[in-house]
């Protein structure tokens, strides 16, 4: 039995018969691709959501031409959201770095397994050396290391999985011997994912504690240990803290200090959750802001945000690498055994592994420290004039002081009852969104509806935040007149 040519063509042949006709295939793909991003400043911020029934994606009985093909492609292109267009301000999700797309195709052409040193030879080490050096920017000691997940929940998954293990003393996982319940204790405005993560472990999420914030959105500490010695008072075994550097609505860092005594004083551990705000190591001028980082036993990280490296790309570091490896790793019998390099999968909660790494890597040669410096910094510039056109105008009121580049606000007119707040301000959003394509998102903060916006995209000018304004004082001046004439 032999398949014929139409199936051989699918894969590149690695004999070169079909080497042209890749090539063309593939200029062919990236001049549409191309065609779109190149213009993705005259395409919409987020198309009107198109509902498509199950027969619009059937699954083909036959093989379709290339030229099919790329007619469903330009369909994908104008219906996706469209984080290249510097208008797109409303989430985490940046443009990505030219060499993170490159690198996510060479990973996928290359597709090694992350998941041993055997599979993946020079990824295996190249993920080792950069995690390090990461933990290193971190200034966590020389013990430090990590490894990379696809995704910040995965990271929290992993940091909270040892050190449930490790300050529990359950090696093998086994929660049900536990005589007191375990609890973490995390801010109100901390990520959805701990949640989750709480759910996952076994530890229940009534077992999270929500500590108070403060009028910036930062956990408030005398809480925190009001809440620690409540817990235990009523029979609970605190073992965990998680303090957020760049919470995900307003970008706000709890106290990374104080809560890294507190953390000692009961020693507990402490995950710091930099998913978002661990971007500014690079920055010497705002690398401050997150102070106190390197106190941390666990850090995730995810370069998919403010490094604008192509979705997904996470890390988590431990303080103690090797303490790390002695509470979470299961070996893989069917792997060859290392000594220099254990296999990633045996000390990763994922198996098989995609070779992220390979992006943040050539991110980094295209960029540099210096380029990534560069690009925070104009981030808070940016962040800093947005700023002041908000103080500008007392209607507008802000969730908490903004310490990175997110910004949350939302209109509060004196000539609007509280009650009418949000519609106020989801009528506003959709304004700006119809009238001059920004894209702002609208979270819940507080019991109310905010407007975010996350100033990422390195194409943002502050003539863009001039229009944005001009349009909101439109709004206003609108909703102003019909309320006087209605
Ligand atoms: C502070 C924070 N932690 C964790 C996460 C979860 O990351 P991911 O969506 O990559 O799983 C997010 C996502 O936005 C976040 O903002």
């Amino acid at each position: 039995m032999q398949l014929d040519n139409h199936i051989l063509n699918q894969f590149l042949s690695p004999q070169k018969s079909n080497r042209l006709e890749v090539e063309t295939l593939i200029k062919k793909v990236i001049n549409q691709l191309l065609d779109f991003l190149s213009n993705a400043s005259e395409k919409p911020t987020n198309p009107a959501l198109k509902y498509l029934n199950t027969a619009h994606f059937k699954i083909p009985e036959f093989s379709q031409t290339h030229n099919e093909i790329q007619k469903n492609l330009q369909e994908l292109y104008d219906l996706s959201m469209n984080p290249a267009n510097p208008k797109y301000i409303g989430h985490m999700d940046s443009m990505p770095t030219l060499w993170s797309v490159i690198g996510d195709f060479i990973a996928s052409a290359l597709n090694n397994n992350v998941l041993s040193l055997e599979m993946s030879p020079y990824i295996t080490q190249l993920e080792y050396s950069l995690t390090k050096q990461f933990a290193s920017l971190f200034a966590l000691p020389e013990t430090a290391g990590g490894v990379m997940l696809s995704g910040g929940t995965l990271s929290n998954l992993q940091a909270l999985l040892v050190a449930r293990n490790t300050k529990l003393n359950i090696k093998n996982g086994n929660i049900f011997s536990l005589k007191k319940e375990p609890v973490i204790f995390t801010s109100e405005h901390s990520h959805s994912s701990i949640q989750k993560i709480a759910m996952m472990i076994g530890i229940g999420t009534d077992n999270v504690i929500k500590i108070k914030t403060d009028i910036n959105s930062k956990l408030d500490i005398c809480d925190l240990e009001i809440q620690i010695n409540a817990q235990i008072k009523i029979g609970k075994n605190p073992f965990a803290i998680v303090a957020t550097a760049g919470t995900t609505v307003s970008g706000n860092v709890d106290p990374l200090i104080e809560v890294s005594k507190i953390a000692k004083k009961f020693d507990l551990w402490l995950h710091i959750d930099a998913i978002y705000g661990g971007a500014v190591i690079f920055s010497e001028k705002y690398k401050h802001i997150i102070g106190g980082v390197e106190q941390a036993d666990s850090i995730s990280f995810n370069p998919q945000k403010w490094m604008y490296v192509a979705k997904t790309c996470s890390m988590v570091l431990f303080k103690d690498f090797s303490k790390m490896v002695e509470n979470f790793r299961i070996s893989a019998p069917y792997m060859k055994e290392q000594n220099s390099y254990i296999n990633l999968g045996e000390i990763n909660v994922q198996g098989t592994k995609y070779a992220e790494v390979i992006k943040l890597w050539l991110s980094l040669q295209s960029l540099g420290k210096d380029g990534y410096e560069k690009l925070i910094d104009y981030s808070f510039y940016l962040a800093e004039e947005f700023e002041k056109e908000i103080f500008k105008r007392p209607y507008l009121k802000m969730t908490s002081k903004p310490e990175m580049n997110i910004l949350c606000f939302r209109g509060e007119p004196q000539n609007i009852k509280a009650d009418n707040f949000d519609k106020w301000n989801e009528n506003l959003q959709q304004y700006l969104l119809k009238q001059t394509d920004f894209f702002l998102s609208l979270p819940k903060y507080k019991n109310g509806l905010w407007l975010r916006t996350v100033l990422l995209n390195p194409f943002l000018t502050i003539e863009h935040i001039k229009t944005l304004f001009l349009n909101i004082d439109n709004y206003e001046k609108n909703q102003s007149v019909n309320k006087t004439t209605h």
